[in-house]
């Protein structure tokens, strides 16, 4: 069957295609009903099965045969590391550390926060959760103590595994003082932690509280899985909201193990044994689907790679691992690849690799451009396939299909819709758009499984930010359009976020930080174009009157502030005093104008603006900075 049949196959009958795809899958007890939309918009899959995550990433694959096959490969340049633990090893290790959890009282639907490095630890935290029906909610390593302190208020854990440090080609991170800090912080206060000491940056132990890694394995007894509802939570992954609160995207058991295996086979069209990789971190939506559930549900090893594109030492770091680990298909993000192309423009490290049984390369994150896109297929020779998801459908929502049938890439596009998703593209009304026309990119409901049940602890966020804004339609945030043969091309997001480098955050965030300053009367914060990283943050302030601190102090100490507050992941490091802020009569700030301004866009004076003088001063301040350093009317 083609993609076109496959397809139409999953949205005419999506019961029979997903109850079909779930035969892949191990259940301990088979489900009721595929799909139960008796509480829609809120829909469930296989509501009466029953299953275990853990047992299906490793215990079967081990009872299967493959226990002696490497299910982690851990290659960390930045340590001189490289270690590979077989599927044997790995389910023996998970069912140790799932022992330590228990013995501190973690048991089904206790929730354990994973603030780790990409060490192996880190995937053997998140399966041991899930070997006991724990949920584990895993933090991204450069959010700072404020963003942690606010994710272990929401997941309340009573147990949070953490890294004592990460580790930078620049630095060493110290995660334990950040660790102390946000319980410090926090109104919930969990019990215990569990520290992995590293040696480049051992951490110092709260007494009572604090566990090391190897005290807290000894003498714990292996557990075995506990067999879950297939509706029960997996995990809590937090993502960036319009504000400084972010969203706990609920995942279950069963879908998502349905979902992910589909993928792995007729998206990415690897097959058991062979190697994947994802190089990510484990801390985002692709390092949870990709470096670890995919993968390890679909019986592949997974490559755990502690290091950079570039710098970790070389910008061949890539093809070194490719060729070192026989990689057969491989994920990262655009911004690698712009990273590499520029320091290597000619791949000339390429060549001193064997990448002979190296496939494919997918992209995602960020917009991929298509010179980013163009250069990586012609120096790889082989499919480069930029495709479309977001943290809150935990898979692609838009691709190409190597396991099903390749279809033509066209450069700029994230491909075709995936099976089970119901792609449209809409206008404010609510109403569907022509072919080639922009508007809000939909999901028509149910969406397929695997994808988001709620968020934690507040449906009624979930509806509002998501399906209130069109009934019977999930907002997916992004606008863009559909060409005349369902190519589907992603343009930005429609609310308040902003991707650096392929993460996704929140500028409204970033505005709250600048606007509690009690210097700050007003702000803005912006996406401006970055040739690396694809956009960064760019700050906007107006002064109080009265205030006498020096414009350059006060931007210096924004950036700090913000780096404080968020983490060094937020790359924020411009901020610009202006006399005023553009708005509309009404008092809306125009951000996209000024957006437009910074990047030397085409842009009109909005009719509604209340004095278009203000674009001139911002374009002057803008340019003190280095941007917009053409006029309005495209002269230089
Ligand atoms: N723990 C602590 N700090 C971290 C961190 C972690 N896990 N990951 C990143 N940081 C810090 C970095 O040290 C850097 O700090 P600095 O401001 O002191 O330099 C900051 O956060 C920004 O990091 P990063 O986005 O990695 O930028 P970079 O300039 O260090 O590297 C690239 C640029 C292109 C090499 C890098 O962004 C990259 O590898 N991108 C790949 C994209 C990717 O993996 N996306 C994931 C989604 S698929
Ligand atoms: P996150 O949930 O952090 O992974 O961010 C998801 C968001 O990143 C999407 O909603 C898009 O805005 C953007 N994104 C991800 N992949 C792509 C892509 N291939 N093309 C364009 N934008 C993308």
């Amino acid at each position: 069957m083609g993609y076109a049949e496959i397809y139409d196959r999953a949205l005419r009958d999506p019961e029979s295609f997903w109850g079909e795809a779930a035969g892949a899958i191990h259940w301990d007890a088979p489900w009721e009903k595929v799909l139960d939309d008796s509480g829609a918009p809120f829909y469930r899959w296989f509501p009466g099965g029953r299953l275990n995550t853990c047992y299906n990433a490793l215990d079967r694959h081990v009872d299967a045969g493959r226990g002696d096959q490497p299910a982690v490969i851990y290659d960390s340049p930045v340590t001189g590391t490289k270690r590979s633990i077989r599927y044997r090893e790995m389910r023996d290790e998970v069912a140790l550390f799932a022992g330590a959890l228990a013995r501190l009282g973690v048991g089904k639907g206790d929730r354990v926060i994973i603030y780790m490095p990409m060490v192996p630890e880190a995937l053997i935290s998140m399966l041991a959760c899930a070997r006991i029906g724990a949920v584990h909610s895993v933090v991204f390593g450069g959010f700072s103590a404020h963003e942690l302190a606010a994710r272990i208020d929401d997941a309340r854990p009573r147990v949070v595994v953490a890294g004592s440090c990460g580790i930078e080609p620049s630095r060493v991170v110290p995660y334990k003082p950040m660790l102390d800090r946000a319980i410090e912080q926090a109104e919930h206060k969990p019990e215990h932690c569990i520290i992995l000491q590293r040696p480049q940056g051992p951490a110092t132990m709260v007494p009572g509280r604090d566990l090391e890694w190897s005290e807290a394995l000894v003498g714990a007894e292996p557990q075995g899985c506990v067999s879950v509802a297939a509706t029960d939570p997996l995990y809590i992954l937090y993502t960036s909201g319009t504000t400084g609160r972010p969203k706990g995207v609920v995942r279950d058991n069963g879908g998502h193990a349905v979902a992910l295996q589909w993928s792995m086979e007729h998206v990415y069209g690897v097959k058991p044994g062979e190697v994947y990789w994802a190089a990510s971190d484990v801390g985002w939506v692709v390092g949870h689907s990709y470096i670890v559930y995919g993968p390890l549900l679909h019986g592949c090893t997974t490559i755990v790679y502690e290091g950079k594109p570039v710098g970790t030492p070389d910008p061949g770091a890539f093809w070194r691992v490719i060729a070192e680990h026989g990689v057969s298909v491989m994920f990262t993000a655009p911004t690698a690849f712009r990273a590499i192309k520029k320091e290597d423009p000619r791949a000339e490290y390429l060549a001193r690799h064997d990448l002979t049984g190296f496939r494919a390369l997918f992209l995602a994150g960020e917009r991929c451009d298509p010179d980013t896109l163009n250069w990586a297929a012609a120096m790889l020779d082989r499919p480069v396939i930029d495709h479309w998801w977001q943290t809150e459908t935990g898979w692609p929502i838009a691709g190409n299909f190597l396991g099903i049938e390749r279809l033509p890439v066209k450069p700029g596009s994230a491909g075709r819709p995936v099976p089970g998703y119901d792609v449209c593209i809409l206008d404010d009304q609510g109403d569907e758009v022509p072919a080639g026309t922009m508007g809000r990119i939909m999901l028509r409901l149910p969406m397929p499984p695997g994808c988001l049940l709620t968020l934690w602890n507040n449906d009624r966020r979930f509806r509002e930010a998501y399906l209130d804004h069109i009934p019977g339609y999930y907002l997916t945030g992004d606008s863009g359009y559909l060409d005349e043969d369902s190519d589907l091309y992603v343009m930005g997001r429609i609310d308040d976020t902003i991707n650096v480098a392929g993460h996704r955050l929140s500028s409204g965030a970033m505005e709250e930080i600048l606007a509690a300053h009690p210097a700050v009367a007003e702000c803005a914060v912006i996406a401006v174009a970055d040739d690396l990283k694809g956009s960064l943050p760019l700050g906007l302030v107006v002064v109080k009157s009265g205030v006498t601190q020096e414009p350059d102090d006060l931007c210096r100490e924004l950036v700090a502030k913000v780096r404080d507050e968020i983490g060094p992941v937020a790359a924020f490091r411009k901020v610009v005093v202006v006399d005023r802020l553009p708005k509309t009569r009404s008092g809306k700030i125009l951000r996209g104008v000024m957006r437009r301004i910074a990047d030397n866009e085409a842009y009109q004076t909005p009719a509604t603006i209340d004095d278009p003088a203000i674009l001139d001063e911002i374009r002057t301040r803008l340019r003190t900075i280095g941007y917009a350093n053409v006029s309005a009317d495209g002269e230089v």
